[in-house]
């Protein structure tokens, strides 16, 4: 089945997760391109086809996506809730399978996006597609938090300079994340697996851990104790809907944090049902990935 995509178009893979996710593809039987917009100074390793086009006209777009056979959209920011162009050129094009930028939380379970509301921008892109099955088929990857990723911008609450960590509801609730490069590869065992994985969310995960199994090993490692800081997930989630109501997206991460590592455990991916073994992904390390992380390795992200 294997046969059935060879040809890939990256869209975006120049921001937080793109790079990595190029990286695996290049080391893949897959022929990969990237998508740029034709105004973006973002740069791609030497060698790689990269291709420009302007976004806000279809036909220039159906012309960059012709002779793919796969397009993964790993566009950030307010390009999420505006996927619906690259849709149309793809389906013009004669795309068989488009992933949309999904990368993260369960955005199809209502609890998650009644929490944060911007994940209506993935979820539309979904609906999209699904009223689209006649024409191309869908894959939309759920990883959970970009587990190596988040311990080293501090997402998960890990503030590596300081030594302090920030607990949400005690930091006892298990959640899913999965490493940069784990991604990369899941995508390709996805397009390797087209029909197991055709109009479907896809779950993996790195670890399934909480805050204070991720501070344990944190501690070992670093061989001293951590400051610890506490938050209430009710309390987070009410004041940043307040700042996100009044205009102010910068609440959106804490939106996602109290969601995800608050004592509901809307962050854990297993119950909707892991792809890790089908998709023939193999088991990471958790302290590894720590010790990795702490020393500074962070493989293919910019
Ligand atoms: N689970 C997690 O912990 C987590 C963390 C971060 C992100 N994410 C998710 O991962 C996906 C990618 O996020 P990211 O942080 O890598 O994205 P990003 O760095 O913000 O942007 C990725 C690329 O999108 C393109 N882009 C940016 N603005 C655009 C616009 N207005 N119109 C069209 N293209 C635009 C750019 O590519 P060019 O310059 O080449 O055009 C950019 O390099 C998103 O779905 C995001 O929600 C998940």
């Amino acid at each position: 089945m294997a046969s059935e995509i060879k040809n890939v178009l990256l869209i975006g893979a120049s921001g937080n997760l793109g790079p990595s996710i190029l990286r695996e593809f290049l080391n893949s039987p897959f022929n990969v391109s990237v998508l740029s917009r034709q105004e973006s100074t973002s740069t791609f390793p030497s060698g790689v086809n990269v291709i420009k086009a302007d976004y806000s006209n279809v036909s220039s777009l159906t012309t960059a996506l012709k002779g793919q056979d796969a397009v993964i959209s790993i566009v950030g920011g307010v390009a999420v809730g505006d996927q619906q162009k690259f849709i149309d050129a793809a389906i013009a094009a004669g795309v068989k399978r488009f992933l949309p930028s999904e990368f993260g939380s369960n955005t199809p379970d209502p609890r998650v996006s009644a929490i944060v509301p911007i994940f209506a921008a993935k979820t539309g892109a979904v609906e999209y597609l699904k009223s689209k099955e006649s024409e191309i088929t869908w894959s939309s990857l759920v990883t959970g938090v970009f587990f190596d990723w988040g311990i080293r911008v501090g997402f998960l609450g890990f503030d590596l300079s300081s030594k302090t960590v920030t607990l949400i509801d005690n930091g006892t609730t298990p959640f899913s994340g999965t490493n940069l490069s784990q991604i990369g590869k899941a995508l390709i065992a996805i397009l390797s697996h087209p029909t197991e994985t055709s109009n479907k969310y896809i779950y993996i995960s790195s670890f399934n851990a909480s805050q204070r199994e991720i501070l344990a090993v944190v501690e070992k490692l670093s061989g001293q104790k951590w400051v610890v800081k506490n938050v209430n997930s009710k309390e987070l989630i009410a004041d940043a809907t307040k700042r996100f109501q009044a205009g102010d997206f910068s609440a959106i991460p804490d939106l996602i944090k109290g969601a995800t590592f608050g004592e509901h455990g809307l962050g854990d991916s297993r119950p909707a049902g892991l792809w890790n073994e089908k998709l023939g992904l193999k088991q990471e390390d958790l302290e590894q990935t720590v010790k990795d992380v702490l020393e500074g390795r962070l493989a293919g992200s910019k």
